[in-house]
């Protein structure tokens, strides 16, 4: 199959050297790939994604590993690759799910098509406590999500590990060539990451993933890219942008960071984004479009036509501000870039939903002038990153905000009004949670208007008012999310001071919902 021209920011990395000694992840689709390549930086070893179209065009890896996907080898159309090219790198191999069934036939083995699911928790019983199960317990939850399995297992081809059925779950060709059907990169798998790390034992001169070497990289890149052209990024405060624009002054390179204040910000928010950067010695551009936005929002209720309206707006004003500007730069992440899927190169394309609608973006992307050097990172590498750059650890740890910021906040028509009860609600909050040393310790805290008004009782008289929810929730990517058991006396506090100072509210809640079913934000 042809290679897909490679998108801009890849084209960006190219040039790296990360294709020697690298633990290369080849992409067969399954929704966890990322996440391999993410423990496997857990574990200090470099590793990149690449999709199978791409192989064997990998550079020169130390370790490969083939991970699952959503097809099965018995389809006409399978993914499939060149297995002598596999073999001719001469390194250690592991199959993952749909890597393990496809190894078990290219070694001579059968696959056994099956439409019935084995999804979700099993146990994993090694039948030896060596090699890639060096130290596993003799018994360990592993999660599954397959439905074909090994039949005919090849000459030479040994069971490893079998499941509570007596199935096995994990296979060894050779001494370099290992298979698992089970997902060792997600943490319902309880022993994956010893696993993982058995197997690059197996390897020689891995290279390391070290944030600061990646660092001087990155800053190589822009400069050799940019050059002398001027460069355009978007702040808004939050991490990712914060470290681009860092990085990119960093860099040398000829860049304005605008800051686009849409009203809809937090108390203090656009004050506080502008002295830290001008702590940070960054100088950045703000543009206060508040009214726009207010004005443009007047009588919308619905969330959806809000989210649409915030997104263009911002858009029109960035780009009004913008003018003829060379290069753009963005704070894609990886996250953002690979979607998992197994045309990878395809989905990777994508980039953060509301820009993607900006012909000029598009346009500017297709002649190679939109950068994205985050893209190869997850968002804890890009705060450890922002670490190297010496971002202090305040901004570093800032909770994730929305982009239409306290709209999402606020069920029903945003007003001043409104908007300024959830500031004050939420200041309070967010101050008793970083008093009582909370703030770390949640993923996101916040404070969201129900302008539902419901009788109290304020001094002598009757009151009308509103209420507020709290709401702290505790997430590893914002896909599902729990809520925090705070300490009651934090919510004592947040409470008393919320009814005694923010006018228009008499009733405080704190929000016990999970996600699913329920989401992070409001709307
Ligand atoms: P939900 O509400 O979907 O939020 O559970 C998941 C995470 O995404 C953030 N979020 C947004 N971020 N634009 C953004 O840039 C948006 O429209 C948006 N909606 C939600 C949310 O704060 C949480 O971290």
């Amino acid at each position: 199959m042809p290679a897909a021209a490679s998108p801009a920011f890849l084209t960006f990395q190219s040039h790296l050297m990360h294709d020697s000694n690298h633990v290369a992840v080849i992409d067969f689709g399954s929704q966890y790939t990322q996440l391999i390549v993410r423990r496997v930086r857990e574990l200090g070893f470099f590793a990149k994604l690449h999709a199978i179209e791409d192989f064997p065009d990998i550079g020169k890896p130390g370790a490969i590993i083939l991970s699952g996907g959503p097809r099965s080898t018995s389809e006409p159309d399978a993914p499939d690759l060149d297995f002598e090219a596999l073999k001719a790198f001469n390194v250690p191999v592991l199959g993952v799910c749909y890597g393990m069934q496809l190894l078990n036939i290219k070694f001579g083995g059968t696959v056994e098509a099956s439409d019935r699911r084995e999804y979700g928790p099993a146990n994993l019983f090694p039948t030896e406590c060596k090699g890639l199960y060096e130290g596993v317990s003799a018994s360990s939850q592993v999660w599954m999500s397959h439905s074909d399995t090994v039949k005919v297992l090849p000459e030479g081809a040994g069971v490893i590990a079998r499941n509570q059925h007596g199935t096995p779950v994990s296979l060894q060709w050779n001494e370099r060539f290992f298979g698992i059907q089970f997902h060792p990169e997600v943490t319902h798998s309880h022993e994956g990451l010893r696993i993982l790390h058995n197997f690059l034992l197996h390897a020689s001169n891995l290279l390391p993933f070290r944030i600061d070497d990646f660092k001087r990289e990155i800053i190589d890149g822009i400069r050799e890219k940019v050059g002398n052209k001027q460069i355009v990024c978007g702040v808004s405060g939050g991490v990712d942008s914060t470290v681009l624009a860092v990085l990119l002054h960093e860099a040398g390179a000829n860049v304005r960071a605008i800051f686009v204040d849409h009203g809809l910000m937090r108390k203090d928010e656009g004050e506080e984004v502008r002295s830290n950067f001008h702590r940070m010695g960054v100088p950045i551009e703000t543009i206060d479009a508040s009214e726009r936005f207010l004005t443009a929002l007047d009588g919308v209720d619905d969330p959806e036509k809000k989210r649409v309206i915030i997104g263009n707006l911002f858009i029109d004003v960035f780009w009004d501000a913008v003018g003829d500007a060379e290069m753009l730069a963005q704070g894609t992440l990886y996250p953002d870039v690979i979607e998992s899927a197994s045309n990878a190169k395809s989905k990777a394309s994508k980039i953060k939903t509301h820009h993607n609608r900006v012909d000029r973006i598009l346009e500017l992307q297709a002649q190679g002038k939109v950068l994205e050097p985050l893209a190869e990172l997850f968002k804890d590498e890009v705060r450890a990153l922002g670490t190297s750059l010496g971002i202090p650890h305040d901004i570093l740890q800032r909770h994730p905000f929305p982009g239409p910021g306290l709209a999402v906040r606020c069920p029903g028509v945003v007003t001043e009004d409104r908007l300024r009860i959830i500031r004050e609600c939420d200041a309070i909050f967010i101050g008793k949670l970083k008093e009582h040393g909370w703030y770390d310790r949640v993923w996101q805290a916040y404070a969201g208007l129900i302008p539902v008004k419901t009788v109290g009782v304020k001094g002598d008289e009757r009151s009308y008012e509103w209420a507020i929810s709290l709401r702290a929730v505790v997430s590893e990517d914002a896909m599902t999310a729990d809520w925090v058991d705070l300490p009651y006396q934090l919510l004592r506090e947040t409470s008393h001071r919320i009814l005694n100072e923010v006018k228009g509210i008499n009733r405080v809640l704190y929000d016990v919902s999970t996600k699913p079913p329920a989401s992070i934000e409001w709307e």
